[in-house]
């Protein structure tokens, strides 16, 4: 055998053996379900594809209290390019929650990131881009009027470094008031569901967030039926302590409700930090985001939202965002154990 091969036989034993001890599974935890620990409801993106599958739906069930639909409410499922609305998929999440008592929580209604064939053959007439515009808005909240108790009305509205709002369709077509206007017709079809923005980023971007918190003030000045913000809570494993805490108390400010309303913490990027420390700082990111909710007064504490129920669920295990396909940005890993972060979660709320 010559010396190189026994060194490669000798190195993958060795490796082996490390993996061995790497592999002496932690005890698994065992905690209270997310919902009765929590001073605020506890909700979870979900889809119709995961609900065919009795061990997520039984973990759904015994740990969360609301849903959001991840894509079936929203205007790329809804809408078909001859301008008629196909609610199928969005019923059926909706007939899911109503039949388990969930809470609805409705997302979304406008997105900058859609431009769909119906509204741009309208896009030069612009009493005609408003009808269909108000037509989509009041037929979308409308359906599900007294079971939503709230609506992403128009998401993501600041650009993406935080200087200004994003060009899109609706802003081109009705100029910034577009924001208003859709706040306007959703409150015209649903009088009692919670109406909200809701953004990103607004935890690492205080630009960001401020030009945020400027069109809300700007909203709000105007009277708009504006009831409450979403910060999606998206984040990065090593996002600075307290950057969660002074993001919720500035939102918060307004006295609007509050939606901590897509939680997840990649591990993806930052190759030198360990997998072992991103899952501590994604644990850490879990317990700030529930204290920081949970110090809000309960008039205020709308929800917490986790954006999916297990890793593999998550929109960072799949295509175009699925990196090298082992992220675990949520609360349960892929077999539905309670990781660290559900820990730290629950330890914050115990404290609070
Ligand atoms: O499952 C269908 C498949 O049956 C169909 O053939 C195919 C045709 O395109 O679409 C598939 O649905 C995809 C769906 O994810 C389920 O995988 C949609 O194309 C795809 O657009 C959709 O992506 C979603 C994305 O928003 C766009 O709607 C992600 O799942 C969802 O997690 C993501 O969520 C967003 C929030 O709404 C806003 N904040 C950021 C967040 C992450 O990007």
């Amino acid at each position: 055998m010559t010396p190189s091969r026994r060194a490669v036989i000798a190195s993958s034993l060795a490796l082996a053996a490390c993996r061995g001890q790497a592999q002496t599974p932690p005890a698994p935890l065992t905690l209270p379900p997310l919902k009765r620990v929590a001073p605020f409801p506890v909700g979870a993106a979900i889809s119709v594809g995961a609900l065919e599958d009795p061990a997520y739906r039984a973990l759904l069930l015994a740990n969360f209290s609301q849903v959001t639909a991840d894509w079936e409410m929203k205007m790329e499922q809804i809408l078909q390019s001859d301008g008629t609305f196909s609610f199928a998929k969005a019923d059926l999440i909706a007939e899911f929650a109503r039949e388990n008592g969930l809470r609805l929580h409705g997302h979304n209604l406008i997105w900058y990131i859609y431009s769909p064939e119906p509204f741009q053959r309208v896009a030069g007439d612009r009493s005609a881009f408003e009808r269909a515009y108000a037509n989509y808005i009041l037929a979308v909240a409308g359906r599900y009027r007294g079971q939503a108790v709230g609506w992403d009305v128009v998401n993501e509205p600041v650009a993406e470094d935080g200087e200004g709002y994003r060009d899109c369709l609706w802003r081109q077509a009705l100029g910034m008031n577009y924001v208003a206007t859709a706040l306007k017709y959703a409150r015209q079809a649903d009088p009692e569901a919670v109406l909200f923005l809701n953004d990103y980023n607004l935890e690492s971007n205080p630009k960001k967030r401020a030009t945020f918190l400027r069109l809300v003030e700007d909203l709000m000045k105007q009277g708009a039926p504006l009831g409450g913000l979403g910060t999606q809570t998206h984040l990065e494993a090593d996002l600075a302590p307290g950057a969660i805490k002074a993001a919720i108390r500035d939102l918060a400010a307004t006295g609007l409700k509050i939606h901590v309303s897509e939680f997840d913490v990649t591990l993806q990027g930052h190759p030198l930090t360990s997998r072992a420390a991103k899952l501590n700082g994604q644990a850490r990111l879990a317990g700030e985001a529930a204290e920081a909710l949970a110090a809000l007064p309960s008039a205020q504490r709308y929800a917490f939202t986790t954006w999916g129920v297990r890793d593999k669920d998550s929109w960072l295990r799949h295509a175009p965002n699925a990196g090298d396909g082992d992220d675990s940005p949520l609360f349960f890993d892929d077999d539905g154990r309670p990781k660290a972060a559900a820990a730290a979660f629950e330890r914050a709320l115990g404290r609070s």
